[in-house]
């Protein structure tokens, strides 16, 4: 039901302006054109009213007012510039530079800082205030990001950005008056703290305090004005979180997540750390042409036709002598839902391959067993729903290195709303806070599992836990009160870590299917389960039928294979194990694959997670977002399209679609299918 919003009338800098009742002063400046300068407020934080960047001159108060704390009233009459105001302003941006060390020369934020932007606009060219040269510390012990906290002006965007995004708590203020400094937790450094090393601190800091260790320097010279924003998602585990890419002559500057008070996802724009860093580090020895490997090991550079001829040749010649049967492809579930699409029908309509598979396909042979073996399919329930649920069982995972956002969903759900989390399983940064954390090892989780759907048919408090399980009376005393919660719930959602879903052991995962139905489904129909999956598309993976029902048998029958990679990986050695059996492998990949150096004997370059666009869909199978392409890959580095094009008219293979757009549209029919 809509709400209706009373309006106000008040003038601005001479202007009359109409605006909701409860808005700031700032707010409906804004709304109308108006600009006020300010640096502690954030538009994605609550305001907090610190710096006084933002005074305006109000009728009717004898004293400058903070704009951003200021709500509108009926008539009101607002001056945002005159002389006094900005002499007001100036003056104590000039405290802000000589309370600590702001020699923007010196600092590797100088070009992409707010504070230094603000001297620019109020023309602050020189201190009429000494400066007070007291020394603060810097931590350098993360390693992504460094706190100096002598270019900290005390905003406390961090503090509030960690408590209202991310729920963590881990920033505050700490000592006093002069020696006042943004600690963590108790005093400890980034490191040793509780902190998630997410960035979202440092990407609300105004100033040089919070610095990304990859990107520092970057902004010299005023470069921030040439780089290029492009709004994208990060498609790195399956949640799709939305981001903004900053790109200067073909480098990636910096990712941000799209920060906002309220955006229909439970993160509010956060990134966690693989989004947000990752990509900026140096992922391994890029390929930029096609290489062989020879007799004696070596490998050499080829020409494109070459590889083409050579790869096809391979494929098409044991496909004619030896058939199909004799040829597998394998994929990273990493990449696109399109060139996961090209890259099947490649395998098994050019080249008949007998097995195409990708690289997790052990998780999705053990849940669909155990989709099997509960009788009827199942849809997992979305991963935003998490914060919905009363309850939330986390089993064999340590969401915090898989999925951190999923950790800070959990952690947030059991601050702030109370929401019972249990954690069966290693650790993971929610058990600290949580009362129902149960750190047993992964092997014993289908026991305890098997003594949870036991407990909740008998007496509700508990099942007989079986000697193997090695619980001690403290965790026999958890366990029952894990049952009594998830018994008493109405509303709980199961999450299955991805090394459970690998552990192939149907029987366990139906056993968790079973138990999620005990409450019934979710409002939208689907089961009261999460699967995590190992990679940032694996669903779509799934939904397009590229991971194998079969697992891999026959050591030696395979004549032929090709393997399609993404970002570097040694997770691909074990799903190539037993592949070899002395036939030819090529392998098309962005980087120079060393853990796979001595097993493939061709590499065909192809462009990296950001220099390709294509669509993912998301870790629960519900959502398919586009990701944008934000670099160009290396001259010389054809793209996925073009790779299989040229090597389907080599097999003589004549795939249904003409184009990108083609292919993306048959992609997204399949996933919706
Ligand atoms: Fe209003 Fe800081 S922006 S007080």
């Amino acid at each position: 039901m809509e709400t209706k919003v009373n309006k106000v009338k008040l003038t601005i800098d001479g202007k009359e302006v109409l605006v909701d009742e409860g808005v700031t002063i700032l707010e409906a400046a804004r709304q109308n054109g108006i600009k006020i300068p300010t640096l502690c407020q954030h538009e994605a934080l609550s305001n907090w009213g610190g710096c006084r960047m933002c005074v305006v001159e109000v009728d009717g108060s004898p004293k400058l007012v903070a704009s951003c704390v200021m709500p509108v009233r009926n008539g009101m009459g607002v001056v945002t510039t005159n002389d006094y105001i900005l002499e007001c302003r100036r003056t104590m941006l000039e405290f802000i530079f000589a309370e600590r060390n702001h020699y923007c020369m010196f600092c590797p934020q100088s070009g992409d800082c707010e504070l230094q932007n603000l001297a620019y606009e109020l023309q602050m060219d020189h201190l009429t205030v000494t400066f007070s040269f007291n020394k603060f510390p810097t931590d350098v012990t993360n390693e992504y990001m460094v706190i100096d906290h002598n270019r900290c002006i005390l905003c406390g965007r961090c503090v509030r950005a960690c408590k209202e995004i991310v729920g963590a708590s881990v920033l505050n203020f700490q000592n006093r008056g002069p020696k006042n400094l943004i600690g963590m937790d108790l005093n400890q450094s980034r490191e040793q703290s509780t902190c998630h090393g997410d960035g979202v601190c440092m990407q609300v800091c105004p100033t040089g305090a919070m610095v990304n260790r990859y990107r520092s320097h970057y902004a010299v010279k005023g470069h921030s004005k040439d780089w290029q924003p492009l709004e994208t998602v990060c498609s790195q585990c399956g949640l799709l979180c939305p981001t903004v890419n900053f790109v200067k002559d073909n480098n990636l500057i910096k990712i941000e997540g799209r920060l906002t008070r309220t955006n229909g996802r439970p993160d509010r724009g956060q990134l966690c750390r693989k989004g947000r860093f990752e990509a900026l580090k140096n992922a391994g020895i890029r390929l930029d042409s096609p290489m062989v490997r020879s007799g004696s090991g070596t490998w050499k550079t080829a020409t494109w036709d070459d590889i083409l001829k050579l790869v096809s040749g391979k494929l098409n010649d044991v496909k004619k002598k030896e058939g199909g049967e004799a040829i597998f492809g394998l994929a990273s579930s990493a990449l696109s839902n399109e060139e996961l699409v090209l890259f099947r029908d490649f395998m098994t309509q050019g080249c008949s391959a007998a097995y195409v598979d990708t690289f997790d396909g052990t998780h999705f042979r053990a849940v669909s067993d155990a989709a099997k073996e509960g009788k009827e399919a199942f849809r997992e329930a979305s991963w935003k729903m998490i914060p919905e649920a009363d309850m939330v069982i986390l089993l064999g995972e340590d969401a915090s290195q898989s999925q951190p956002m999923i950790s800070t969903l959990l952690g947030k759900g059991f601050l702030e709303r109370g929401q019972k989390v249990a954690v069966l399983g290693k650790t993971d940064p929610v058990p600290p806070y949580t009362p129902y954390y149960l750190p047993v090892v992964d092997s014993a989780l289908p026991l305890l599992v098997g003594a949870l759907k036991t407990g909740l048919k008998g007496s509700g408090d508990g099942g007989k836990l079986p000697a193997k399980a090695r619980l001690d009376a403290d965790a026999v005393r958890v366990f029952h009160e894990i049952v009594k919660a998830f018994s008493e719930s109405a509303n709980p959602l199961f999450i299955v870590g991805e090394k459970l879903a690998g552990l192939e052991d149907p029987a366990f995962l139906a056993d968790i299917v079973s138990l999620a139905k005990q409450k019934g489904l979710c409002p939208d129909k689907s089961s009261r389960l999460i699967i995590l999956k190992p990679r940032g598309n694996s669903a779509g993976a799934w939904k397009l039928g590229i991971s194998s029902s079969k697992k891999i048998s026959g050591k030696s029958k395979w004549k032929a294979g090709l393997v399609l990679l993404g970002e570097p990986d040694d997770s691909y050695l074990a799903a190539l194990e037993g592949l070899k059996g002395g036939g030819f492998i090529a392998a098309i990949s962005p980087y120079f694959p060393e853990s796979l150096s001595d097993k493939v004997d061709a590499l065909i370059p192809k462009p990296a997670w950001l220099e390709e666009e294509g669509t993912f869909t998301s870790v629960d199978g519900h959502e398919t977002a586009y990701k944008q392409k934000s670099l160009r890959a290396p001259a010389g580095v054809m793209d996925s399209w073009e790779i299989f094009k040229k090597l389907a008219e080599r097999v003589g293979f004549k795939p249904g679609y003409r184009s990108w757009k083609d292919l993306s549209k048959k992609a997204e029919h399949e996933i919706k299918k």
